[in-house]
């Protein structure tokens, strides 16, 4: 059985960063919180725990005693100013695709735009760039929710970054015949496209795929998704613990991708076991 792994898979610049943060954050301060997990992978959320680093999901109980680190999904505007209040210590890991996109929104909103968002409606990065938005705006999480927008004068158009880039061109073109004047800023970031573009490819050239990553995760389940609508045999698992012998044994090829979230050492653990596996089928 041979087994290919995606040219580009798990660990993004933004986690990268973000967890590196966290770890500085914990040897240098006590009474270290992210506010919410830092990233949304359960088994790097439980070793910082064993670290003990806290995690958070609001600034109530905060005090200038504690430091926070925001993750890099960022959080809404307000937050910033509620921290402020209670002289937190702020370590912001907000990954700079992200504070590209809030800036973007908050722009062009100013500009007198309806701005519209394709993304998750409760995902906390859309959350984030909603509030930098002082003039209306929609959320919306696909085609059938932009068909659906009323007319408007002018709509500016972006999107939560780990999107998918062909349904975002789609739903440009949707708003064209919504509006009068239309400015698209495509937010997604570089990460998301390199990870899905490497994604098709390679799901097209195998008869098995495992996508790894969270199950809460939603730029795991965008790959898992598109996997499975080119390999069937596409299996989304956060570690290698979810797998048997018996899964493979009609795979002549595995194709192994992992979300932007998912660190290195589950995918490797996943490798190990296909290659054991390989080699009692040899
Ligand atoms: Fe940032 Fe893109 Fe990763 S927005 S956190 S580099 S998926």
């Amino acid at each position: 059985m041979e087994i290919i792994i995606a040219d580009h898979a798990g660990f993004c610049f933004g986690v990268e960063r973000a967890v590196g943060l966290v770890e500085e954050t914990s040897r240098k301060h006590t009474g270290v919180y992210t506010l919410g997990p830092i990233i949304h992978n359960p088994q790097i959320v439980r070793k910082f725990a064993e670290q003990g680093v806290g995690v958070c999901e609001d600034t109530d109980n905060f005090s200038n005693e504690n430091t926070v680190v925001i993750r890099s999904h960022g959080v809404p505007k307000q937050t910033y100013g509620d921290l402020s209040e209670k002289s937190v210590n702020v370590v912001d890991a907000t990954c700079p695709f992200v504070k590209k996109a809030q800036n973007s929104a908050q722009k062009l909103g100013q500009g007198g735009a309806s701005v519209v968002v394709y993304g998750e409606n409760n995902h906390p990065e859309v959350q984030s760039i909603v509030s930098f938005i002082d003039s209306e705006y929609f959320i919306v999480s696909g085609e059938a929710e932009a068909n659906a927008l009323p007319f408007r004068e002018q709509y500016a158009l972006i999107a939560q970054t780990t999107q998918n880039s062909e349904s975002f061109d789609k739903i440009a073109e949707i708003l064209k015949t919504k509006c009068s004047g239309l400015t698209v800023s495509n937010t997604i970031c570089n990460a998301t496209n390199l990870r899905q573009a490497a994604a098709i490819s390679l799901a097209g050239q195998v008869d098995t795929m495992l996508v790894i990553g969270g199950k809460n995760s939603g730029n795991t389940t965008r790959l898992y998704e598109i996997c499975k609508g080119i390999c069937p045999r596409t299996m989304h698992i956060e570690t290698k613990d979810e797998l048997c012998k018996e899964l493979f044994k009609d795979s002549r090829k595995v194709g192994i991708t992992a979300g932007a979230s998912t660190p290195g050492y589950l995918v490797d653990e996943v490798i190990e076991f296909l290659k054991e596996v390989t080699n009692e089928q040899d």
